[in-house]
């Protein structure tokens, strides 16, 4: 038994023992519905595997999954905590933080928090920077090292370009305005994202394009061809392909081969072989909060625990590795990595 269900059962056997007391069988029963419902929950345990049908996202049209009943922000007293678990101490602020954030047009971020390193400074030479003031966060500028060199190995081709990174409000004000003028308001809202509202903000999104350093000539990344392979294997480096086709009527983006965002791993493996865009993904994790069942994902010879905390009460271990993600909602993702 993991601890989550250890934890689980405990709260259970408690709460069954108050409301016996109080509230006499018939009331008992009635508690008890949803606490058999919450317990037929699938375990979910997935393997690390290319997904099948490797290619382009689905082309299918997939329904917004019903987003889960809002998370009843149950808080465990510091006594109840089983051994092993602590309350972290967060703030507001924090929930901008960590490489699961979800930025759209519900959901605005501050273009001055994340701290960003130049590519140019940081890249191989696997690939191309269009310039050398472009950043994107640490973390992110590894993992596209890794992913570039693993692109170039397979194909011998060294022509990406990353021709966006890190964007100011200034920068994506003068983007949008630039889109509604050139080509009309409805493209301009099909591909930009309001200032304020851009994942480019987050410093861990990216754009690709080609470009051939003997013409001159820029290609646009369409993902085809030899260059199916990058987006493919994008998640093998914590990488997804932010806006897929067949999602637009949940990102708010039309389709776009050249946008990538790093969300780091397990959760793009869990991304790609679940079929989730970032918003399916956020209402995937809050449904798995720390009092039901966790994820439990094995992803490259690592196995991962996960699982969701509303911001008011953030239980982490008190032992062993684990990062923490502000979701820019309402929540935090652990993401425990298992000896
Ligand atoms: N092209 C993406 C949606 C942006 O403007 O952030
Ligand atoms: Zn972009």
């Amino acid at each position: 038994m993991t601890e989550a269900q250890m934890i689980r059962r405990k709260r259970r056997q408690k709460e069954l023992r108050r409301r016996r007391a109080v509230l006499g069988a018939l009331v008992l029963c009635l508690a008890l519905i949803p606490v058999l419902l919450f317990s037929c929950c699938d375990f979910q345990k997935a393997e690390a595997q290319a997904p099948a049908g490797a290619g382009q996202p689905s082309a299918q049209p997939r329904q917004k999954t019903a987003s889960p009943e809002p998370v009843k922000a149950e808080t465990v007293a510091s006594k109840d905590l089983p051994e092993g678990w602590k309350i972290l101490s967060v703030s507001e602020e924090d929930l901008a933080e960590g490489s699961l954030v979800l930025v759209n047009r519900d959901y605005g971020y501050d273009p001055g928090l994340p701290q960003t390193v130049s590519v140019y400074d940081c890249k191989n030479h696997s690939y191309l920077v269009k310039d050398t003031y472009l950043s994107i966060r640490e973390e992110a500028v590894e993992a596209l090292n890794d992913w570039m060199d693993a692109f170039a190995a397979e194909t011998g081709r060294t022509d990406v370009n990353i021709v966006a990174g890190w964007r100011s409000f200034e920068d994506q004000t003068q983007l949008y305005q630039n889109a509604v003028e050139t080509k009309g308001q409805a493209h301009a809202d099909a591909y930009l994202a309001l200032p304020g509202h851009s994942e480019h903000h987050t410093g861990l999104a990216i754009d690709l394009d080609t470009y051939d350093v003997d013409t001159g000539a820029s290609g646009g990344f369409d993902g085809d061809g030899d260059y199916a392979w990058a987006v493919d294997h994008a998640w093998e480096f914590g990488y997804i392909q932010r806006y897929p086709s067949g999602k637009s009527h949940i990102t708010g983006i039309d389709f776009e081969s050249w946008h990538f965002r790093y969300v780091g791993l397990p959760h793009a493996f869990l991304m790609r072989s679940e079929d989730l865009c970032m918003e399916e993904y956020i209402d995937y994790l809050r449904a798995h909060p720390f009092a039901g069942e966790h994820l439990q994902v094995s992803c490259f010879g690592t196995d991962y625990e996960l699982y969701f905390c509303p911001k008011n009460q953030v239980i982490v271990p008190t032992a062993g590795n684990y990062t923490i993600s502000g979701n820019n909602v309402d929540g935090f993702i652990i993401t425990i990595q298992r000896p």
